[in-house]
C-alpha cells in the first residue's frame, strides 16, 4: 500500500487540538509529528484545515423494507453519500422478521451490504420477536458475528414492538455475553390510541403524525426503559432522543447513580415542529418517529451535549422519496417514517455547533466519532486519530461556505431535509483506511470498498 502524508493541518481529537503532520501506511496512521521528515508517494497539504477522525454514524437504515416500501438509499448510494459528508463508518440495523431467527436477519443484511458498501459498516440486530430460540442466538451473535448491540422497539405494535417482559429477557441475555441493548423509546399503545383518535376525527394531514406522538409518548417509554435497565443493572442506550421530557428521565436516573447512554440525531438539534405546518403535504418530508419537537427541546439537547448527558449524534438516516411519502397523502399514519441526513450530519454539526459556539471542536469529535466507536466496540481502530488507528480521516475547510440542496446532495432522495441551509465549513478530502475516498466533491472509491466490522464487547463507558 502506498504511503501518504498530510501536512500542515490542525488535528482534532475528542481531547486535543494541535498542529502536526500525519503519515499513513498500510491503511493505518503510523506517525504523527510536527514537521515530519518522511517523504511519501502522495502528499496532501491541509493548511488552514481541520483533520478529524472519520465520522461514525451509529444509526442508519439503508435498504430497509418499512411501512410497505423500502428506504430509498441502498448500501451503495447511502455509504457514498456518507463518505461525501465525512462519515466513513456506519452502523446499520439488521432486522429480524417475526417468526424467523436473528441470524437470518443478519445474513440478509450482509447480502444487502457486501460488494455494495463503499464505507465501512457494522450491524446492530433489531430484535422484534424475543423468545427461547432467539435468546439462544445472542451468545453467537456477540462472540462469532461481532454484533454486540441489539435494538428493541417499544412502538410499532404488530410489526416491531416487543413487550416489557421480552425487553427484560433480552437485556438479561445480552448482558450475560457482553453486549448492550438500544431502545426506540415511544409508548406504542399510547401513540396508537392517539393515531386512532385523530383518524376518527378526520385529521389526516402530516402534522397529525406529530400530534399523535407528543412528548409524553417518548418520555414515558424512556423512563420505563431506564427503570427496567436499572432493575437488572444493565447498560442501556436510548436511540434518537428528541425532547426535554425524555432527557429529564435520564437526569432523574443520575440521582441513583445510573448511567444512561443517549443518542440524539442532527435533525432534533436543528429542526422543529413548525415544519409540519407547511402548506399541503410538504410536512411529510419530516414525518419520522419520534417527530421533531419544539425549540425548548432543541435547547435541552444542546445543553445535554454540553453536560455529557447526550453522548452520540447520529442521523437515523431513513430516506423515502416524495412518491413513497405520498402513500400517506390521505392518511398521515401511512406516511413512511424517516428522513435523509447521512450526508449532512458532520458539516451541519460543525457549522451549527462549533462555528456558532454551542459546542467545542473536541465535543464535535467526541459525539460524532469517539463516543460511537467506544460504545459500540470499534475504538481505537475507529473514532480517533492515533498511531495504529485506521487512517479514516476527514479534512474540513472551515473557510468554505456552501448551501445544502437536493440538487447537489448524493443521497438518493428527491428532497433535502435542509434545503437552502447555509453551512460554514466543507468536507474537502476524506480518507478511508488510508485511501483517498473523496476529493473536492468527487468519489474516488466505489461500491465494495467498504469492509464489514466485527465489533468488540461492550465495556464500561
Ligand atoms: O422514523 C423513523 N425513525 N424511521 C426509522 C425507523 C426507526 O424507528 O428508527
Ligand atoms: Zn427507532
Ligand atoms: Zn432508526
Amino acid at each position: 500500500m502506498a504511503t501518504l502524508v498530510i501536512r500542515n493541518g490542525t488535528i482534532v481529537t475528542a481531547t486535543d487540538t494541535f498542529q502536526a503532520d500525519l503519515l499513513v501506511e498500510n491503511e493505518k496512521v503510523v506517525a504523527i509529528s510536527k514537521n515530519l521528515s518522511a517523504r511519501a508517494e502522495r502528499e496532501i497539504d491541509a493548511t488552514g484545515c481541520y483533520i478529524f477522525p472519520g465520522g461514525i454514524d451509529a444509526h442508519t437504515h439503508l435498504d430497509l423494507p418499512f411501512m410497505g416500501t423500502s428506504s430509498s438509499d441502498d448500501f451503495e448510494t447511502g455509504t457514498l453519500a456518507a463518505l461525501h459528508g465525512g462519515t466513513t463508518t456506519i452502523i446499520d440495523f439488521a432486522f429480524q422478521t417475526v417468526g424467523k431467527s436473528l441470524k437470518e436477519g443478519l445474513y440478509e443484511w450482509h447480502k444487502k451490504a457486501e460488494g455494495k458498501a463503499a464505507a465501512d459498516y457494522a450491524f446492530h440486530v433489531a430484535v422484534v420477536d424475543f423468545n427461547e430460540k432467539t435468546r439462544q442466538e445472542i451468545k453467537d451473535l456477540i462472540e462469532k458475528e461481532g454484533v454486540t448491540s441489539f435494538k428493541t422497539f417499544m412502538a410499532y405494535k404488530g410489526a416491531l414492538m416487543i413487550d416489557d417482559r421480552q425487553m427484560i429477557g433480552l437485556m438479561n441475555e445480552v448482558k450475560k455475553w457482553g453486549g448492550i441493548v438500544t431502545v426506540h423509546a415511544e409508548n406504542g399503545d399510547l401513540a396508537d390510541s392517539l393515531i386512532q383518535i385523530n383518524r376518527e376525527r378526520g385529521n389526516k394531514a402530516p402534522r397529525f403524525h406529530a400530534l399523535s406522538r407528543p412528548e409524553i409518548v417518548e418520555s414515558e417509554a424512556t423512563g420505563r426503559a431506564i427503570d427496567i435497565a436499572f432493575a437488572g443493572q444493565h447498560p442501556v442506550y436510548i436511540v434518537h432522543m428528541t425532547c426535554e421530557g425524555a432527557l429529564n428521565r435520564v437526569k432523574e436516573a443520575t440521582k441513583r447513580n445510573q448511567r444512561v447512554l443517549v443518542e440524539t440525531c442532527i435533525q432534533y438539534l436543528l429542526l422543529d415542529d413548525s415544519v409540519y405546518e407547511r402548506p399541503g403535504f410538504e410536512g411529510a418530508k419530516w414525518v419520522m418517529s419520534p417527530p421533531l419537537r419544539k425549540p425548548k427541546d432543541q435547547e435541552a439537547l444542546w445543553n445535554g451535549l454540553e453536560q455529557g448527558l447526550v453522548h452520540v449524534v447520529a442521523t437515523d438516516h431513513c430516506p423515502f422519496c416524495m412518491k413513497q411519502k405520498e402513500m400517506g397523502k390521505d392518511d398521515f399514519s401511512k406516511i413512511p417514517n424517516g428522513a435523509p441526513g447521512i450526508e449532512n450530519r458532520m458539516e451541519l454539526l460543525y457549522s451549527e455547533g462549533v462555528e456558532k459556539g454551542r459546542i467545542s471542536i473536541n465535543k464535535f469529535v467526541e459525539v460524532n466519532c469517539s463516543n460511537p466507536a467506544k460504545i459500540f466496540g470499534l475504538y481505537p481502530q475507529k473514532g480517533t486519530i492515533a498511531v495504529g488507528s485506521d487512517a479514516d480521516l476527514v479534512i474540513l475547510d472551515p473557510r468554505v461556505e456552501h448551501t445544502l440542496t437536493r440538487e447537489t446532495q448524493h443521497m438518493n432522495c428527491d428532497y433535502s431535509s435542509y434545503e437552502g441551509w447555509r453551512v460554514k465549513g466543507k468536507v474537502k478530502t476524506v480518507l478511508l483506511r488510508g485511501t483517498v475516498a473523496i476529493e473536492n466533491g468527487k468519489a474516488l472509491v466505489g461500491k465494495g470498498f467498504g469492509k464489514y466490522l466485527k465489533r468488540k464487547k461492550f465495556e464500561h463507558f
